[in-house]
C-alpha cells in the first residue's frame, strides 16, 4: 500500500491496521490461486483414500497390488509373447536427428529392411553400423547391441588379480623402473606428457633369457594397476584358418579400447612376431600376417586411447624389425641375470614361506650361485625342501641348501640353455 500524503505527516503513531490490511498482507508471497490448489489438493487426497478404502487397497512394503488384483494368467501370456529377437546390422539412417528417421537394417542371409525404432530405443542410441536387435514381426529396433567380440578374446581378459606383488620380483630395480614409467605414469599424470607436447610411449618388450622374471614381473604390474589388463600368449593368435589370427588381434585392440584405460600383454610373443622371410613355396605366411595386424594396430590409424603394450620374449633377434621400431615399442628393457645382491633378495623372497633355520647365510649361498637365474634359485629352494622331507625333518637347514645347490647349480649345468640366450642378447 502506497503511504498517502497526509499520512506522512503523523508517521509516529501511524493508523493501526484493521483486519483488511492484516488479510492482504498474509496475500503477499503468494500465488493468485494459492488457497484453491491446496484446497482441491486436500480434496483429491481424500478422494483417493475414499476409493482405496473401499477396494479394500492397502499400502504394501513391497508396492505391489493386492493378491485379489493380480492376473497371472494374463501377465504368463505377456511374457510368453515376447519373443526372442533377431541380430541385425544397422547399416544406414535416413534423416537422423528428425523426426521421421527411418533405419536401414541388414538381417542376414534374409534381406535388407527399412524400419523405425521399438518403444523403447531413443534415437540417440542407436549408430551407424552398430549391431542391434530387431523383432521378428516388423523388424523394429528393439535394442541395441554391442559390438561383436570373439568369446575366447573376451577370455583373455585378465580378472582375478596374480597375487604377485613388486615386493615378489628380487632385484630387476631397473627394469621395474622403466616399465613402471612407461605403464603407470602416462595413466596417472597425462598432463605432464600434454605439457610438453610428447606422446607417451606406447609400449615395452621385456626380453632375456628364460626365467628371469619377464612374466613374473608383467604379473605384479597386472596385481597393481586398476586397468584392464589383457593377457594373450603368442600361440594363442595361431588359427587354423586364414586371416582369423589378424581378426582376433582385431577384436583384441577393439575390446580394449572400449575399456577406459588397458595394458595388453602378449607373452611369448616370437610365436607370431617372426621376421618375415619367403618360404620359397610362394605360399605366404599366415603368421605373418597375425604379426602385420599386430603392427598395424600398434599405429593406431584410429586413437588408440589409454592401451599399453606389453610384449615378453626369450629371441629378440628373431622378431620382425618393424614390430621394435620405434614409435612402435619404443622401450625395449632387457632381463639379465641377477647380481650377487639381486640373487640374495631371490633368495630371501624365496625362502620367505618356507620353515627355515634361523640364521642362513643366504649371501654365501647366492655367491655359490654365479650365471643363475630367478627360476634357478627358486629351484635351488624348493631342492632344500626335499632334502629336508627326504631327511624326515621339518626345518630346512643351511647344508640342505649348500646339497641343492650343488645338485642344481652344477648337476643341471649341462640344461641351462640361459648361455645360449646370452649369445643373442
Ligand atoms: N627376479 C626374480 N625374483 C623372484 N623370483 C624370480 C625372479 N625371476 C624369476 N623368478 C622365479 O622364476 C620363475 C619363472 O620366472 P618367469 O616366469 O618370469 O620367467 P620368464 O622370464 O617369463 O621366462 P620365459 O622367457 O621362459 O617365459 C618365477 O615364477 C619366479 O618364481
Ligand atoms: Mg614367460
Amino acid at each position: 500500500m502506497a503511504p498517502e500524503p497526509e499520512d506522512e505527516l503523523n508517521e509516529k503513531n501511524p493508523r493501526p491496521l484493521d483486519e483488511d490490511d492484516i488479510a492482504l498482507l498474509k496475500t503477499y508471497g503468494l500465488g493468485p490461486y494459492s488457497t484453491s490448489i491446496k484446497k482441491t489438493e486436500k480434496e483429491i487426497k481424500e478422494m483417493a483414500k475414499k476409493v482405496n478404502d473401499l477396494c479394500g487397497i492397502k499400502e504394501s512394503d513391497t508396492g505391489l497390488a493386492a493378491p485379489s488384483q493380480w492376473d497371472l494368467v494374463s501377465d504368463k501370456q505377456m511374457m510368453q509373447e515376447e519373443q526372442p529377437l533377431q541380430v541385425a546390422r544397422c547399416t544406414k539412417i535416413i534423416n537422423p536427428n528428425t523426426e521421421d528417421a527411418k533405419y536401414v537394417i541388414n538381417v542376414k542371409q534374409i534381406a535388407k529392411f527399412v524400419v523405425g525404432l521399438g518403444d523403447k530405443v531413443s534415437p540417440t542410441d542407436i549408430e551407424e553400423g552398430m549391431r542391434v536387435g530387431v523383432d521378428r514381426n516388423k523388424y523394429q529396433i528393439q535394442i541395441p547391441l554391442p559390438p561383436k567380440i570373439d568369446p575366447s578374446v573376451t577370455m583373455m581378459t585378465v580378472e582375478e588379480k596374480p597375487d604377485v606383488t613388486y615386493n615378489d620380483v628380487g632385484g630387476c630395480k631397473e627394469q621395474i623402473e622403466k616399465m613402471r614409467e612407461v605403464v603407470e605414469l602416462p595413466m596417472l599424470h597425462p598432463e605432464k606428457f600434454v605439457k610438453l607436447g610428447i606422446d607417451p610411449p606406447k609400449g615395452v618388450l621385456c626380453y632375456g633369457p628364460p626365467g628371469t622374471g619377464k612374466t613374473l614381473l608383467a604379473r605384479a604390474v597386472a596385481n597393481r594397476t586398476d586397468a584392464c589388463f589383457i593377457r594373450v600368449i603368442g600361440s594363442e593368435l595361431v588359427q587354423k584358418y586364414v586371416g582369423e589370427g589378424a581378426r582376433m588381434v582385431r577384436e583384441l585392440f577393439q575390446m580394449a579400447r572400449s575399456k577406459k584405460a588397458c595394458i595388453v600383454f602378449f607373452d611369448e610373443v616370437d610365436a607370431i612376431g617372426g621376421a618375415r622371410f619367403d618360404d620359397g613355396v610362394g605360399g605366404d605366411n599366415e603368421v605373418q600376417r597375425t604379426m602385420l595386424e599386430i603392427v598395424n594396430q600398434l599405429d593406431g590409424f584410429d586413437a588408440r586411447g589409454n592401451i599399453k603394450v606389453l610384449m615378453a620374449t626369450n629371441r629378440p633377434d628373431t622378431l620382425d624389425p618393424a614390430l621394435l621400431r620405434p614409435g612402435r615399442l619404443d622401450r625395449k628393457v632387457e632381463f639379465g641375470l641377477p647380481d650377487l645382491e639381486s640373487r640374495t633378495q631371490i633368495f630371501k623372497i624365496h625362502t620367505r614361506t618356507m620353515n627355515c633355520e634361523r640364521d642362513i647365510r643366504f649371501e654365501l649361498l647366492a655367491r655359490l650361485c654365479p650365471n643363475s637365474t630367478g627360476a634357478d634359485i627358486r629351484s635351488v629352494c624348493t631342492e632344500a625342501g626335499m632334502y629336508a622331507i627326504r631327511a624326515r625333518r621339518k626345518t630346512v637347514t643351511e647344508k640342505d641348501f649348500l646339497d641343492a645347490v650343488n645338485k642344481v647349480i652344477k648337476g643341471y649345468q649341462k640344461f641351462s640353455a640361459t648361455p645360449k640366450y646370452m649369445v643373442y642378447n
